[in-house]
């Protein structure tokens, strides 16, 4: 095999002073990639003025970085105006909120051709490219166009909806099908899978098939898609949260806090469902007297797209309901609610969530949520707390022993927080062990193997097995 390209908007540079400054997906890919030489190519995170924008490439170990600066006018229209106001919200189930121009749509493809310029003076044949995410979708068929035959593939970390909800997006047509151009489409979950698959079906006439098995690939026209939830580094968060027992920070915030801990992680983000989160736990505390004073919800939630409208009218709306639910419940010596938009290291967070008796996700719409996955890698397996999950969280298909919740009813979420108070240590115990069980059966070095496999896998071998899978008829939508 020859190199493996990982190409993604954002791109975590180890810092040699600073340590690394990871993010989500370095911490998936790290595993994968140290053993392999690799190139990891995208944005730089800086806006530069037109003519001052480089490409840098910088080297550490096995990994070559290449990464290039946005112009002005790049970011507002590929990163906060394609990208994050018409794709984010409508693979997010939500039409209402996205803002389509045709102008965002070509400098969204305009910063595709310049990231395919950029690969194509590297790129030799038999390197394998692996592309994330949705600012990248039409990224193979402009490889394609300038005559590379790589293997190419594909992972949403995000949801699709059904092809109801993705044919209202104008020039859909031109973009979706370029997803055809890759060898490997990759999903979080068999509904995505499957939404997409009858979009294929609906707009492009090509029989849905669909993986019969929460984690397999299926072939489909002359690619595969696949399901590949993502995991994270079980084992090696669990010792960071033992260790985490004995920082001195941790230390200090249980001494400031009175009784139990219920905690929430999310970027400050319309999909995480902060609002409908907040009206829940003020729905628990008027029900559930007997637990004021004794416990306290922490959300931490970083800032994030503060340029966008919807974004930055969520901060002002957020701040208004923490601080409402404190001054009708809480007194001089108790905040039932302590929000901060302060970002925590990973350390810092894996010592909180143990901490926490109940971790609180619920996204009205989510890829997969990796905090559900951290919150129960972090506990104690003796003395457990309890993960309250949104059905409309990835994760739920698989740790379908939390407490699973609809995040649109508050009422049930805040029955759900009094629930996961109360249950006795054997039910918590039984959970974790299940909840854990799925986490180590399916961590983060298993995801990126399996991806890069399945991508890699010689055609006939795929052929043969398609041939073999029974074929759900097309579905054709209305
Ligand atoms: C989600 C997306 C990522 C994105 C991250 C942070 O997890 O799937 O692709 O990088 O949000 O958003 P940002 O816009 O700050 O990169």
């Amino acid at each position: 095999m020859g190199r493996i390209f990982i190409i993604s908007n954002r791109v975590a540079i180890p810092d040699p002073k600073r340590g690394v400054q990871a993010g989500g997906l370095e911490v998936a890919l790290r595993n994968t990639l140290t053993n392999h030489s690799s190139v990891w190519l995208g944005w730089s995170g800086e806006i530069k003025a037109q003519d001052a924008c480089q490409t840098r490439t910088i080297t550490r170990g096995t990994m070559t970085y290449i990464v290039s600066d946005l112009s002005e006018e790049d970011y507002k229209e590929y990163y906060s105006g394609f990208a994050n106001q018409v794709l984010w919200p409508i693979l997010h189930y939500r039409l209402d909120l996205a803002e389509f121009t045709r102008r965002d749509l070509s400098g969204y493809l305009r910063v595709n051709e310049h990231f395919a310029d950029e690969i194509t003076k590297v790129l030799e044949p038999g390197d394998i490219v692996w592309v994330h995410d949705y600012h990248l979708i039409p990224l193979a068929r402009a490889l394609r166009a300038r005559g590379h035959h790589n293997r190419i593939g594909f992972f949403l970390h995000i949801p699709i909806p059904p092809p109801e909800i993705l044919t209202a997006m104008p020039n859909h047509d031109r973009l979706l099908p370029a997803l055809c151009d890759y060898d490997l489409v990759g999903f979080q979950t068999q509904g995505d899978c499957a939404n997409f698959a009858r979009y294929l079906a609906s707009e492009i006439g090509i029989p849905a098939r669909i993986p019969g098995a929460a984690r397999s690939t299926t072939g489909i026209g002359k690619m595969r898609i696949g399901v590949f939830p993502v995991g994270i580094e079980t084992e090696e968060f669990a010792r960071m949260a033992t260790r985490a027992q004995e920082s001195n920070f941790l230390k200090r915030v249980l001494k400031s806090v009175p009784g139990e801990i219920v905690i929430g992680v999310d970027r400050l983000d319309y999909s995480k469902g902060l609002a409908q989160r907040l009206d829940a736990y003020q729905y628990f505390l008027a029900t559930n007297p007997e637990w004021r004073g004794k416990v306290t919800y922490l959300q931490i939630t970083p800032k994030s797209r503060s340029n966008i409208p919807e974004y930055a009218e969520m901060q002002t709306q957020i701040d208004t309901k923490a601080g409402h639910i404190n001054s009708s419940f809480g007194d001089v010596s108790w905040s039932p609610v302590r929000y901060t938009n302060q970002p925590y290291s990973r350390n810092a967070l894996a010592g909180l969530y143990r901490a926490a008796r109940v971790g609180l996700v619920t996204p009205l719409r989510d890829g997969m949520n990796l905090v559900a996955k951290e919150y129960v890698a972090a506990q104690d397996p003796d003395n457990p707390g309890v993960l309250i999950l949104s059905r409309f969280a990835g994760a739920a298909a698989e740790l379908d022993a939390a407490l699973i919740v609809n995040p649109y009813d508050p009422e049930s979420v805040g029955s759900a927080i009094a629930r996961a108070l109360a249950l006795p240590r054997e039910e918590r115990v039984a959970r974790q062990r299940a909840l854990f069980a799925i986490l180590l059966g399916n961590d983060i070095n298993s995801w990126g193997q399996r991806f890069l496999k399945a991508l890699t896998r010689k055609t006939g071998e795929s052929e043969a097995r398609n041939a073999a899978l029974k074929s759900p008829a097309a579905t054709r939508a209305h």
